[in-house]
């Protein structure tokens, strides 16, 4: 079986949230029909792997199998080389229930702190993963690497934007143009390697 799918296929989005299923619809050149999870009323599975990828499948093949439908999940997250990947899968969970991020922002700096460490080296990942009902998959994974700065600068994007700067740049992610961002991010490189999969 050929792990492609049709122009116009039926594409189930592991999210609940419509604004990201727009989001990865002009992504995806509105080549699917995308469906999200909560159109279905599928249950958010809870993220117990410990890798990006990992959570991405698992989160793909959980819909999947609820859906009957091919299903595309994202996992992505910062990891801080000096927190010996920290806060990695857990980049989400560090802002606390009220999805504070300047609170993982100060989390981070005060962990950095503690290591006595200089070493400001970061990156962002994204895994995307597609599962077909009946088992096989695609997962790839992109990449952008940086350095963290502290006090927090811009106020565009969101999560850790504000302590990134990539590689090659001055600016924060946060500083940035918006399309700048969008066309370098870990997301991006992450979306040109499933698009190569895909079609
Ligand atoms: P997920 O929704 O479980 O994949 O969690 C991703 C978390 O990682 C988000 O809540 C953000 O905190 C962080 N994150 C992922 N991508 C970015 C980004 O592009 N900028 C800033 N933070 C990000």
């Amino acid at each position: 079986m050929a792990l492609t799918l049709e122009p116009d296929a039926k594409l189930l989005v592991a999210t609940h949230n419509p604004g990201k299923a727009r989001e990865l619809a002009e992504i995806l050149e509105n080549r699917f029909q995308l469906i999200t999870a909560g159109d279905l009323g599928l249950a958010e599975p809870e993220e117990t792997e410990t890798t990006f990828v990992g959570n991405a499948l698992l989160k793909a093949r959980a819909a999947a199998e609820a859906g009957g439908l091919p299903a595309l999940a994202d996992d992505s997250g910062l990891s801080v080389a000096a927190l010996d990947g920290a806060p990695g899968v857990y980049s989400a969970r560090w802002a606390g229930p009220g999805k504070d991020f300047s609170v993982a922002m100060d989390k981070v700096a005060e962990r950095l702190e503690e290591t006595g460490s200089e070493d400001r080296a970061a990156w962002f990942t994204c895994a995307l993963a597609i599962a077909w009902p009946d088992g096989p998959a695609v997962v790839v994974e992109g990449r952008v690497d940086g350095t963290l700065v502290f006090p927090p600068r811009g106020s565009r994007g969101f999560g850790y934007d504000p302590i990134f700067i990539p590689q090659g740049y001055d600016l924060t992610f946060a500083e940035m143009e918006t399309a700048a961002k969008d066309a370098m991010s870990h997301r991006a490189r992450a979306f040109a390697k499933l698009k190569a999969a895909l079609w």
